[in-house]
């Protein structure tokens, strides 16, 4: 059998990015899979560039990594209490795309930023965010890193026990949502 897809997508665009680094771990725990990242580098949203050149392929590329995924993972950073600017702009182009391609996929949030509330409330935030695009959000182990930068090591592995413990949890129960 063919091993499943799962598709990360960070909300940072930062070379050293702990969001980066979480949807990497959360591939490592979910275990034996084709993993790929999504490139966010979009323009900012704008109707008149849709309306003269319609959506831009680099969005379409990612609209299609998502669309032939078996499951998906997504990680925010919190800036002022939000998801970053990047994953909305991300998620408001990609809804411009033909068709949903959202519906009925299996979807695992999570988030990590530097407070000690590991971006818990950004992350409810797009948890709202996804609610028009009907996916199947798990509703948990909610993984939220907090004081991020000090929680992976060298090797960018997460070093608390707990943390692994619970994305793993997370990651078998997406592995379960994919249809056998
Ligand atoms: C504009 C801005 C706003 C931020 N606001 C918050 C915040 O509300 N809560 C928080 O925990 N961290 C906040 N931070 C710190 C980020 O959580 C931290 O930089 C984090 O490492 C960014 O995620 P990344 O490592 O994936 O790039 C903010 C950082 C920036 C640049």
């Amino acid at each position: 059998m063919a091993k499943p897809k799962l598709f990360g997508i960070s909300g940072s665009l930062r070379a050293d990015s702990c969001n980066s680094k979480l949807i990497r771990e959360a591939a490592r725990l979910f275990g034996d899979c084709s993993f790929a990242e999504a490139d966010l580098r979009f323009s900012l949203y704008d109707g008149d560039e849709e309306a003269t050149s319609g959506v831009p392929e680099n969005v379409k590329a990612v609209e299609r990594q998502i669309a032939e995924a078996d499951a998906v993972v997504i990680s925010t950073t919190e800036y002022n209490k939000g998801p970053s600017g990047v994953l909305k702009n991300a998620l408001d182009w990609i809804s411009r795309c033909e068709g949903n391609c959202w519906a009925g996929k299996p979807v695992a949030v999570m988030s990590a930023a530097a407070g000690r509330a590991g971006g818990e409330r950004a992350q409810l935030i797009l948890r709202s965010f996804m609610v028009p695009f009907r996916p199947r959000i798990l509703q948990g182990p909610e993984i939220h890193v907090a004081n991020c930068s000090n929680e992976f090591d060298e090797q960018g592995q997460l070093k608390g026990e707990i943390y692994v413990k619970e994305l793993g949890q997370l990651m078998q129960q997406l592995r379960a949502e994919i249809p056998g």
